[in-house]
């Protein structure tokens, strides 16, 4: 069964064609980053206006490199929310159009979701169940206990900013262009431990869920003193101290959590998903303080936004979930999605 996945919840329009819910004839990523790079973050009008001149080249491409042809796939997927609004309904208006013209069902996926099947269509062996669902992005920062495919209850996720996005503010502030977290993680590794300590933010009674706020805020304040103005250049060492510091806070908070939580309810795999996974340091931190788990990243060029994963996780959810049924042509972009 061929299936055609469309992502556009954010700054990434990309479109992928899997077989069979695993095998992955193509997969490509038009980033944005050069268009938001100078404003620190995502501006959702400058990224209605990239999606939808890039998004039917990149289909068409997307089909060329799959080697088949428009009339050939089974299914059409798009993620149809948690994400910007705009940018969403530019990828699900012409996926339901290409549903709609070659007469075949469509599918609207959950994007945090998707993100978690990147991580369980990665692997060669089967995932053991219960498992402990990580969600780090941009947008999300989320713990869910994963009990199957399809059947997830969340435990934990942040108050405020989601982690991504704080290593984005970060980055900003230090005067580094988005997407931050790459950037603070290259400057950290010329850092030294301990000569800067961040605390990670807790919640009252919620041993599970996050804050970052006060973690930005404490960065804020290490930079350029209590009322945000720099009294001296801050010079590159101590930059690169204090963005060691700052990862090192965040990444622990998350590795704290993912501990505890897969203890009480008995995890012993974990599935990772979203685009700070992407991260080297983050991957041998968590090899060091969890070898008792067994932990399930999404392989190359799953991490970030993509096709691949919307049309696993479609593929799975037709096949085994929804009886073969399509979604109704005026499904809606969803800004949230709750589990
Ligand atoms: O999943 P994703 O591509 O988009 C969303 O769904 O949000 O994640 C993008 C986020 C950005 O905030 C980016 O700064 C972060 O992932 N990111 C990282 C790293 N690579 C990407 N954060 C920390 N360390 C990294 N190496
Ligand atoms: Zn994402």
């Amino acid at each position: 069964m061929l299936v055609l996945g469309v992502e556009t919840s954010c700054d990434e329009t990309a479109c992928a064609i899997v077989k069979d819910g695993r095998q992955i004839l193509s997969n490509l990523v038009s980033s944005q980053e050069d268009l938001h790079a100078a404003f620190g973050g995502v501006v959702p009008e400058l990224s209605c206006r990239r999606h939808v001149d890039v998004l039917i080249p990149l289909m068409q491409k997307a089909l060329q490199e799959a080697n088949c042809s428009l009339a050939e796939i089974d299914l059409f997927a798009v993620a149809h929310g948690p994400g910007l609004i705009g940018p969403l309904l530019i990828g699900i208006t012409a996926v339901k159009a290409l549903a709609l013209a070659e007469n075949k069902p469509f599918l609207g996926i959950n994007h945090v979701e998707a993100h978690l099947y990147a991580a369980w269509m990665s692997q060669s062996r089967p995932v053991a169940f219960p498992c402990l669902g990580v969600v780090l992005s941009g947008g999300h920062t989320t713990l869910l206990l994963i009990q199957d495919l399809g059947s997830y209850q969340m435990i934990g996720e942040t108050v405020d900013d989601a982690i991504g996005e704080a290593f984005d503010k970060a980055a900003k502030l230090i005067g580094l262009p988005y997407p931050g977290g790459p950037q603070i993680e290259q400057l950290a590794r010329k850092g030294v431990p301990g000569r800067s300590v961040f605390k990670p933010g807790n919640v009252k009674n919620r041993p599970f869920h996050f804050s970052f706020s006060g973690l930005k805020t404490a960065f804020l304040y290490a930079l350029k003193g209590q009322n945000g103005v720099a009294e001296r250049e801050v010079s590159l060492p101590e930059k690169a101290d204090l963005a060691y510091a700052f990862q090192h806070a965040a990444f622990s908070d998350v590795i704290d959590k993912t501990l505890l939580a897969s203890e009480k309810y008995g995890c012993k795999s974990v599935l990772f998903g979203g685009g700070v996974t992407n991260s080297q340091t983050l991957r041998a931190l968590f090899a060091a303080r969890a070898p008792h788990l067994e932990l399930l990243w999404p392989s190359q060029g799953l991490s970030l936004d993509n096709g691949a994963m919307i049309a696993g996780l479609a593929y799975h959810q037709y096949q085994f979930l929804s009886g073969q049924k399509s979604d109704a042509l005026d499904l809606e972009a969803r800004t949230r999605i709750s589990f």
